[in-house]
Order: C-alpha cells, then sequence, then structure tokens
C-alpha cells in the first residue's frame, strides 16, 4: 500500500525497531535482524489482510490495529483464491512470519556482490528486505500472479526500493543460464525445477520450502548447494509454506470409503500418533517416499481417523483411535512406516536437521540422505520431468 500513513497515529518505525529487536533476541544474526528493523512492511501490504486465526484486518476499519499488527512475528494472508471471489478462503499469497524469512535469509549465506533470484515475490517485503542488505541491481525476483508482481513492484519503489521484479512462472524463470548465486525460493516444492540448476552458477545455493509430495505432512526448509547438474544440502528444519502453483496438491482421493479392508490388526496404542504431531509427522515424510495423508471420519465414531494413501499405487491405510489399522493394496504400507519408525529409532531418533536431500539431474533422481549424501534413506524419481 503505497505511501500509506493516513489515519495512524503510531510510528511505523518504532515497531519496525521492536520487529528487530524481537527477531535478535530470537537469535536471528544481527545483520539480518537489523533488516526488520529497516524495512517498512506495511509499505507491503493490501488494505485488508488475515492472520492464521482467520481474524480480518482492514487498514479503512481501524488504521493502528492493521499498522501494529503488520510489524508482529505472524505470517499475514494478503490473497486467497488466486485473488478469486466467492472461493473457500484458500490463502494464496501472504507476507511470510517474519522468523521465517530470516531463517531463510540466514540458510542462503548471503554476502555483498551475490546475485539473487527469489521465486515467489507475494507483497515484495522480502524482495525490499534483500535489496537492503545487496542493493537492487543485485536482487530479481519472480511473480506468476501478474497483478501481485505489478503491486509489489509499485509498493517497493514507493517505499524507495527497486529490484527487478518480473511476472511469470519462477519454476522457469526467463532469466539467462548461470546468472545467480543465491535463489530463495518462497513456495514450497516437491521436484526442485531442473531450470533452477541451470539459472544459480556452481558452487552457488538453492534454498527453499521442500516437501516429498503435496499430500505430505508440512514441508523442510532445504539448503542446497549447487554443482554441475546436481544440488545436494541439509534439511534447515520443519516450515511450512505455500505450494509453487505448477506443483499444487493434485486432489488425490482419499480412500474409496467402501473399499474392501484386505488386512486389519490392533495397535496396544493410538496409531494414529506419529502423524498427529507435526514435527514425527514430517519426519515419516523423510522416511517413507511416495505417500499422501489426510484425515476423515466414519458414521458412528467421534474421532477422526487418519488416512495414507500411496502415491504410484492403490494402497491405502486407515488408523483409527481405537487402534484398529486397516488397509488394503499390494503395498505393505503398515509395515514399511514402523519398520522405518524402528529403524530411525535405531538411528537414535536424529532430527530433520540431520537428513539432507540431493536432486541429480542426469539421472532424474531425489534421494533423501541421513546425515552424508552417501548414505541414501530413499531414492526416487524426481516428477514432473
Ligand atoms: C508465501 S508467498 C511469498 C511471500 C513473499 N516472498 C513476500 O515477501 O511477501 C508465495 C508466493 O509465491 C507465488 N508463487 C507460487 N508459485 C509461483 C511460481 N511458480 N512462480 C512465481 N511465483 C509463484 C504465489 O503467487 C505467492 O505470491
Amino acid at each position: 500500500m503505497s505511501g500509506q500513513n493516513e489515519g495512524m497515529t503510531l510510528d511505523h518505525s518504532l515497531l519496525a525497531r521492536a520487529l528487530g529487536t524481537e527477531l535478535a533476541d530470537q537469535g536471528v544474526p544481527e545483520p539480518i535482524a537489523e533488516l526488520f528493523a529497516r524495512v517498512p512492511r506495511h509499505r507491503c501490504l493490501s488494505h485488508v489482510y488475515w492472520t492464521d486465526d482467520r481474524a480480518r484486518h482492514d487498514w479503512v476499519a481501524d488504521p493502528d490495529e492493521w499498522l501494529r499488527t503488520a510489524y508482529t512475528d505472524q505470517p499475514l494472508t494478503t490473497q486467497r483464491d488466486d485473488g478469486a471471489d466467492g472461493g473457500m478462503g484458500i490463502a494464496t499469497s501472504s507476507s511470510s512470519a517474519p522468523s521465517v524469512m530470516a531463517r531463510m535469509l540466514a540458510a542462503a549465506d548471503l554476502h555483498p556482490g551475490h546475485d539473487v533470484l527469489e521465486v515467489g515475490t507475494g507483497t515484495g517485503y522480502n524482495a525490499g528486505l534483500l535489496t537492503e542488505l545487496l542493493g537492487p541491481d543485485q536482487v530479481t525476483s519472480i511473480e506468476v500472479d501478474e497483478i501481485l508482481a505489478a503491486t509489489a513492484r509499485a509498493n517497493l519503489a514507493g517505499a524507495g526500493y527497486l529490484p527487478t521484479i518480473l511476472a511469470g512462472d519462477g519454476e522457469d524463470p526467463p532469466v539467462a543460464a548461470a546468472s545467480f548465486d543465491r535463489l530463495i525460493a518462497t513456495c514450497t516444492v516437491a521436484a526442485v525445477p531442473w531450470r533452477w540448476l541451470d539459472v544459480v552458477r556452481p558452487g552457488g545455493r538453492i534454498v527453499t520450502p521442500w516437501s516429498p509430495s503435496p499430500g505430505a505432512p508440512g514441508g523442510v526448509l532445504a539448503a542446497l548447494d549447487t554443482g554441475s547438474g546436481r544440488a545436494c544440502g541439509r534439511f534447515e528444519g520443519s516450515l511450512a509454506f505455500m505450494w509453487a502453483r505448477g506443483q499444487r496438491w493434485p486432489n488425490q482421493p482419499a480412500p474409496d470409503p467402501t473399499a474392501r479392508v484386505e488386512h486389519a490388526e490392533h495397535t496396544s496404542g493410538d496409531p494414529r500418533e506419529p502423524w498427529l504431531d507435526g514435527e514425527m509427522a514430517v519426519l515419516l515424510s523423510l522416511l517413507v517416499p511416495d505417500w499422501s495423508f489426510g484425515m476423515g471420519m466414519e458414521p458412528g465414531t467421534e474421532e477422526p481417523h487418519v488416512w495414507v494413501s500411496s502415491a504410484p499405487c492403490s494402497s491405502w491405510l486407515r488408523l483409527h483411535a481405537d487402534g484398529r489399522v486397516e488397509s488394503g493394496g499390494p503395498r505393505p504400507l503398515w509395515e514399511q512406516f514402523t519398520n522405518a519408525i524402528e529403524w530411525w529409532q535405531a538411528q537414535g531418533a536424529p532430527p530433520i536437521t540431520e537428513f539432507g536431500l540431493t536432486v541429480d539431474r542426469d539421472r532424474a533422481l531425489q534421494t533423501v540422505w541421513l546425515h552424508s549424501p552417501d548414505s541414501a534413506v530413499w531414492t526416487t524419481p524426481r516428477s514432473p520431468a
């Protein structure tokens, strides 16, 4: 929102400074925390945005509340349903939580002179932070939604920031090969686009939210060092980001509720537990490839069940609060999960940050590994091509 101060009695620069201090107190490196103290987040926001509790914050209704919330460490949804009216209110663009942005900036290991490509301009706030750090000539950001790209460009210019903002598909950015040292994606991918390996120079780094499949639980922050036709690096912990537009949840349906139960067994505890614990569920996706999950309700029960479906085949699993484990299809999903959890415990229950990813363009493979790239946990074809 360009040049907007009317109706506000609060001083945004004090709020920004307090946000920078809050981030520094959380352990964000000083040079990164300072960016948040200097770049005016509110100049990148729309008149209306939503916080995660779905509360609507309207500048016209209450400018001070709108401004105060803008400088809190929260994600602010700025577009729903790709900007269409009458949708379900699904967040399709946002200004991510400042602490999450700070994590990504730290993971990118940025230095003066670095050329950076951001995929997912959104509000333009992150492009503003990058420009404050590196200068306008070093920063390019691409946004798939033309209106968002134009708005971000105008808002950033109004605040004195002039990075290059492109409208287009950041999975196939219209930029020259080997023209960037860093690529920071602010949308999740399951398949790291091969083009990213072209546009980032060997010896550079790709920082991206990654999840093995759109139906997997949550995601992780991948920091991948680039080499010739390869990118490889550790995960920097879990995080949840909206999906890159071309890789969104493909509506893989829950298992057919009338499908014949081919195997049934009973566990002593609640078999849903690993899937209901956010961090453990993400770990499961690093331990076992190619599945998606969701929750469902059966008539006559009070607690939802967890369902899991196998991406490459029609196998499925239903896990109930009362200990029932039901499954169908040829893939022994339950056995695979229980074996994987046992194996992970035998390795000393390593955290997400001990796992990493290699994407290999020549062999069209992606590998999740533990501790080092030569200790594969699983390897799958990287799709789509
Ligand atoms: C979480 S928001 C980005 C936040 C942003 N960096 C900021 O500072 O406000 C994710 C953005 O990625 C955009 N996006 C999704 N898929 C994309 C693609 N293939 N290319 C470019 N942008 C994409 C969405 O339209 C959305 O605006």
